[in-house]
């Protein structure tokens, strides 16, 4: 098959190589984004009195019918033309004839990727953006129904203090709020056309380029030829904010995989987001999850392997920037899919407040005993050793702090009184943590409230 670019070979190209260095079987994903530039092109071209009007008319229209057979899938693509763009160009030509050949005037494939990268970059971000909203939606809604759920927090995977469930869920909902900025501060920056760049060096036909990014909707343009073929900053950046969503995804995963054993008893996960074992008829199995937390490696790994393509490449372009496709692709497929499933799960999940209370209380309180101290003078060192010392106490007894008797504990110190009691519930331990940011009820649902109108919901 000829070339576009075949005038200066004299031999066909090897097959294994047609096979080694084509990219059209995956970036024919930019195809739509590339009719659209091709279109902003033409006219752009147009404008300079590079093309006719019928020529640009005709252009047009062909690629209109190509679009078409591409939307049906029914366009012949060939690996023998390289990448999508070789393809639609070739097949332009099929269709019109020679003045297809015009298509390209002005115009390098350098150029081109990357202007249609960052056109299915700004779509696909859009498309992260609300699915991230959803989620968070989600976990608003659940932290709603969760106010009055007291859960054991944990440090070190020891249980720390007792908190409203709601606390955490809203604790996931900040991280997937700052998610949503990194995906979102990455789309204004990568918002600036690269089209009239040329290979490297510029254009030398006389094409406005503010009106291409017009026409295409970009906010700005790039300010360096040099800069904007050799730039897949804007990927990297796309693949960190993908990782580290991945990061607080699995997270949350890990978590509710924890809570949904038998051991914790802490959730229960609904039915149809779980599967069974093909041997042990009692299982149940978080497998959503599980895959949530598994492909996260692939998030990571995306990054990595592109931050390593571009390490030490000599500047402007290298064929091997085609290298960034398969994993930019991979991870906005991979981290939608997961998006979509953890909200499943949140939305689904039912919470045991019975369990969770039960491990909620106990020695998870003492912090509190100590404080009690604290507040009648002691200082907050000693009062942490006396308290540590009735903990040892009461382990020694096999007895919890609220089932101490008030002799039991004066004889740590004299100024324990009966009103300790009244503070040795999870609840009220809770609701003594009133910090701005904290797990008191009062906290909590303000926290609601105002989540609720960040995220523009009632
Ligand atoms: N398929 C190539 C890529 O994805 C398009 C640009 C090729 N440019 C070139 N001069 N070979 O990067």
């Amino acid at each position: 098959m000829e070339k576009p670019w075949s005038g200066r070979f004299t031999e066909d190209t090897d097959s294994f190589v047609e096979e080694f260095t084509e990219s059209v079987s995956f970036d024919r994903e930019l195809a739509l984004e590339d009719i659209a530039q091709d279109i902003a092109h033409v006219k752009t071209l147009e404008k300079a009195g590079i093309l006719s009007k019928e020529e640009a008319q005709k252009i047009i229209e062909g690629l209109k019918e190509v679009e078409r057979e591409i939307k049906e899938g029914k366009f012949p693509w060939k690996r023998s033309l390289e990448d999508v763009h070789m393809n639609i160009e070739a097949r332009l030509t099929e269709k019109i004839g020679k003045v297809g050949g015009k298509l390209h005037t002005g115009r390098s494939r350098n150029d081109q990727v990357t202007t249609d990268e960052k056109l299915f970059l700004k779509r696909e971000i859009k498309e992260i953006l609300d699915l991230l909203r959803d989620l968070r939606v989600k976990l608003i809604k659940k932290a709603e129904k969760t106010v009055d759920v007291i859960v054991p927090a944990y440090t070190h995977l020891q249980r720390a203090q007792p908190i409203r469930f709601a606390h955490y869920l809203l604790a996931y909902r900040e991280m997937f709020l700052k998610d949503g900025g990194r995906f979102l501060d990455a789309y204004r920056r990568l918002d600036e056309l690269p089209l009239g760049s040329g290979a490297v060096a510029g254009v030398d036909f006389p094409l406005d380029r503010f009106f291409t990014a017009e026409l295409l909707g970009f906010n700005r343009l790039t300010r360096n030829s040099i800069y904007a073929t050799a730039d897949r900053d804007f990927v990297a950046e796309v693949l960190f904010a993908c990782a580290l969503t991945g990061a607080h995804l699995s997270r949350l995963a890990e978590d509710l995989i924890i809570w949904a054993s038998e051991e914790f008893g802490f959730v229960d996960l609904p039915d149809k987001l779980c599967t069974g074992s093909s041997i042990m008829p009692q299982k149940k199995n978080p497998d959503v999850l599980e895959l949530i937390r598994g492909k996260t490696g692939r998030l990571y790994g995306n990054l990595v392997a592109l931050l390593t393509v571009l390490k030490g490449l000599p500047t402007a372009y290298n064929r091997d920037l085609q290298e960034d496709k398969e994993p930019l692709f991979d991870s906005l497929k991979t981290l939608k899919g997961s998006l979509i499933g953890m909200a499943k799960v949140i939305e689904g999940m039912e919470v045991n407040e019975e369990r969770t209370i039960k491990c909620a209380g106990g020695f998870t309180l003492v912090t509190d005993m100590a404080n009690y101290l604290v507040q009648k003078g002691v200082p907050f060192r000693e009062a942490h050793h006396i308290v540590g010392r009735i903990v040892s106490y009461l382990i020694q007894k096999k007895k919890t702090p609220e089932e101490a008797t008030l002799e039991e504990l004066k004889d740590f110190s004299p100024l324990f009184e009966e009103d300790i009691f009244d503070i040795l519930t999870p609840s009220a331990v809770a609701d003594r943590r009133k910090t701005y940011g904290g797990t008191a009820r009062e906290r909590v649902l303000k926290m609601i409230e105002v989540a609720k109108k960040e995220e523009g919901i009632t």
